[in-house]
């Protein structure tokens, strides 16, 4: 079965709703003419009204930066699955690495957010990578796996084949150093044989984005690799022709 290649921006915490609806606007453009790859944009929740108008019955899919673990009650400054939903989300970003390392985000916890997204019907892009430390101290492929496997414990096969994996090294976010395409791709098979093992037919269906620097003018390279399924991009997300070239990068 062929994956279908998929990009999501990550807008992170920049922008008004009035730049969100703009960049909308040019990522529906180069969606449009880039029927080979899937996109999704991921603005700040309070753009996130703003910008559903923009995607609605276009291709792009709207995701949502993170969720809250339970389904409702007092945790002010939190937004539940079901509000996500509500709000036009269909796929949600967890564990991404500022999440991990900035907020503290415990495996544990990240887990129980890919169930509650998927209680909801949110595709959940779960986010795993290893730190430079990790990496120098050949401790990668190890993080990976307690990260992953913390992270879908508790699901069934049908809950696994609904996930997207995004492999970012945290010393590649946001610092321009992308990773070795041959290094990404190790990783990557390493993900999706660990998914193949837990339940079988996963391996070959669920789709893993390497996050991390990526540029219009590394994509192709990355696209290349017969594991890498497509990207979540930082900060190249935020302009119009550079998110775009990496979309046409996946059309190739
Ligand atoms: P970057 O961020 O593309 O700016 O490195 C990637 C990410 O944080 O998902």
């Amino acid at each position: 079965m062929t994956r279908k290649r998929l990009v999501v921006g990550n807008w992170k915490m920049h922008g008004t709703a009035e730049f969100a609806v703009h960049l909308a606007g040019e990522v529906v453009a180069a969606a449009r003419t880039h029927a080979r790859v899937e996109v999704g944009i991921a603005p700040p929740f309070t753009a996130l009204g703003a910008v559903r108008e923009v995607v609605r019955r276009t291709p792009v899919a709207l995701v949502a930066q993170n969720v809250h673990d339970q389904p409702q009650g007092a945790f002010t400054g939190e937004i539940s699955t079901a509000m996500l939903a509500d709000a036009g989300c269909s796929m949600v970003i967890l564990g991404h690495s500022e999440r991990r390392h900035v907020f503290g985000e415990p495996d544990e916890l990240i887990g129980r957010k890919v169930q509650a997204a998927l209680g909801n019907d949110l595709v959940p892009i779960l986010c795993v990578g290893e730190k430079l430390d990790e990496r120098e101290a050949n401790g990668t492929l190890d993080v990976v796996r307690r990260q992953l496997e913390t992270g879908i414990a508790g699901l069934d096969a049908a809950g696994m084949a609904r996930l997207v994996i995004a492999y970012e090294p945290v010393w590649a976010i946001g610092t321009g150093k992308v990773a070795k395409a041959e290094d990404a791709q190790t990783v990557h098979a390493f993900l999706r044989k660990l998914l193949e093992e837990k339940a079988e037919g996963t391996g070959g269906t669920v789709r893993i984005l390497y996050g991390g620097s990526v540029k219009p003018d590394n994509a192709a390279g990355l696209f290349a690799q017969p594991d890498v399924d497509g990207f979540l991009v930082g900060g190249a997300s935020l302009k119009g022709a550079d998110f775009a070239g990496i979309i046409a990068a996946g059309e190739r």
